[in-house]
């Protein structure tokens, strides 16, 4: 079987080390994932005024969340939390009332920075939402990426071995976590 993750790059910066990491990521995943990247740019800032009419970006985003068996948030730390385009852009999927497109999905996050703590406090704020919106998450390993360029090549290629082999070893985990998650919410099982 193939399954089907929607991918989040929390930054819209051209020179990303996330969307770095998420090229790699996506080499390295087992392969019964298929990935599509659910873009995040162009979402105006969600407004409840929308709810009663979801404009095409809103719908769009929507439907990619719907379709996918998994969601994998590949993303940077700002300020301590949540990029605001990412933040954004969950707050669209979590909407309107009572259509949240995140519920039980299956969820992982991970995220790098050039700085010690690889985006451990965003990933934190991240468990919170995630929580509320009743998304369930891959909690081991964690991944929290200290992002050294020169263990990637230019499309992405993992050339240091440590990082290879962590990077496979979380994508095996979070494939076998989407199953789990998805048997788990197969109609007739409790
Ligand atoms: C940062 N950066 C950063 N890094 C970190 O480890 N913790 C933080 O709280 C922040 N805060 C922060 C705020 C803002 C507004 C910017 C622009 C940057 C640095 C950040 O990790 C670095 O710029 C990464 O390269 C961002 O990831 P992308 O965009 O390259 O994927």
């Amino acid at each position: 079987a193939t399954y089907t993750i929607g991918y989040f790059v929390g930054s819209l910066s051209s020179t990303s080390i996330n969307r770095t990491l998420s090229t790699a990521l996506i080499a390295l995943a087992p392969e019964e994932l298929e990935f599509t990247e659910i873009p995040i740019r162009n979402l105006p800032l969600y407004n409840p005024d929308f709810d009663a009419d979801f404009p095409p970006a809103g719908r769009t985003l929507k439907e990619a969340i719907d379709s996918s068996d998994g969601i994998l948030f590949v993303s940077p730390e700002y300020n301590r939390s949540i990029p605001g385009a990412l933040k954004n852009a969950i707050d669209w999927g979590s909407r309107p009332w009572g259509s949240n497109s995140f519920a039980r999905k299956p969820t992982g996050i991970i995220g790098a920075s050039p700085g010690g703590i690889g985006t451990a406090v965003m990933q934190s704020s991240m468990r919170s939402v995630l929580s509320f919106l009743d998304a369930p998450q891959l909690n081991s390993p964690e991944a929290y990426i200290h992002f050294d360029a020169a263990a990637y090549g230019p499309n992405g290629e993992v050339t240091d071995e440590s990082t290879r082999s962590f990077l496979r070893h979380y994508m095996e985990e979070y494939s076998a976590f989407v199953q789990r998650v998805l048997t788990a919410n197969a109609p007739g099982h409790i």
